[in-house]
């Protein structure tokens, strides 16, 4: 199957790192030095996606600087250094990649901000990721689930073994046992208690959708928070759909927690062997 579609919602709140996100969205804000956006269009790219469709806020407008930011190279004081670092820059989307943004008026929810993607779409399959999950993978997560990826009519939603206790932050998936990484999903309900939790699948922020998607996404109404909640539509499309559950391999920072943030952080930092020693060093000092 060839999917090149890929739609990145960033057009929530955040309002869980305000301040920080009054004019910036949260996806613009960096692991070291590189905004949770880029990673996750990296890991899009990398796994062949070449038509990227982002579903921006109305104020908000840094995501659409960034990728269409090409710096000047020309500037005359620029010292070589500067020029490479700046070059750098123009290769964060390549040529052959394109890039459409689609403004969400209001942030009515997830499953609100994927539907304003449906004209971009058009017909096809398509996958969904969500910036604030951080995947850090040797081979990135989309790419992983693409490999796994059946027919137009199925689709996939990624998920993490979670501590029952933390059920109410997920979408929680009931299932059949499949193989060691794909199970069949059977049911999905939307932060239930961790008595009411089907399972320990907490479905994370990568996503596979058949085209069928878009029509629940317009036929359902407000749910939990007040808002279009995307579980809703995937409960809809399992009585029609087969939907699959992938465990994939990597380590996933929840980025839109401010713990989760700043662990993702640290681990990017001691991946870096010039900050490695220092760091370390440093922690032990604090703790
Ligand atoms: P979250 O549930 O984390 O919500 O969104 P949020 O608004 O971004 O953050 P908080 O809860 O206020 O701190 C999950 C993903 O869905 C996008 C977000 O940008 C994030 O990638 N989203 C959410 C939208 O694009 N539009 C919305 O209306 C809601």
């Amino acid at each position: 199957m060839n999917i090149k579609k890929v739609v990145f919602p960033v057009a929530g709140l955040g309002s869980r790192f305000l301040p920080a996100t009054k004019a910036i969205p949260k996806e613009m804000l960096p692991i070291i030095d590189k905004p949770l956006i880029q990673y996750a269009v990296e890991e899009a790219i990398d796994a062949g996606f070449d038509e990227l469709i982002f579903i921006t806020g109305d104020t908000k407008r840094a995501i659409t600087e960034h990728f269409d930011f090409k710096p000047d190279l020309n500037i005359s004081n620029l010292t070589q250094d500067k020029k490479n670092f700046l070059s750098e820059m123009h290769r964060i989307i390549p040529d052959h990649i394109s890039c459409k943004y689609i403004i969400q008026k209001e942030p009515l929810g997830l499953g609100h901000a994927i539907l304003q993607a449906k004209e971009a779409v058009g017909g096809d399959p398509f996958a969904v990721v969500l910036a604030d999950d951080l995947i850090d993978a040797k081979q990135g997560a989309l790419k992983q689930m693409l490999d796994h990826y059946k027919d137009e009519d199925s689709s996939i939603v990624s998920v993490q073994k979670i501590q029952k206790s933390e059920s109410v932050n997920y979408g929680i998936i009931e299932c059949n046992k499949g193989s060691e990484s794909l199970v069949k999903i059977t049911n999905i309900v939307e932060k239930p208690t961790p008595e009411n939790a089907p399972s320990n699948f907490g479905v994370v922020g990568r996503y596979i959708f058949c085209n069928k998607i878009f029509s629940l996404l317009e036929k359902i109404s407000v749910g939990v928070g007040n808002e279009i909640q995307l579980t809703d539509a995937i409960k809809l499309l399992l009585e029609t759909n087969p939907i699959f559950g992938y465990e994939f391999n990597g380590t996933r920072y929840d980025c839109g927690t401010k713990l989760g943030f700043i662990k993702a952080n640290i681990s990017y930092a001691f991946k870096n062997t010039e900050y490695a020693k220092e760091l370390s060093g440093f922690i032990k000092n604090l703790s």
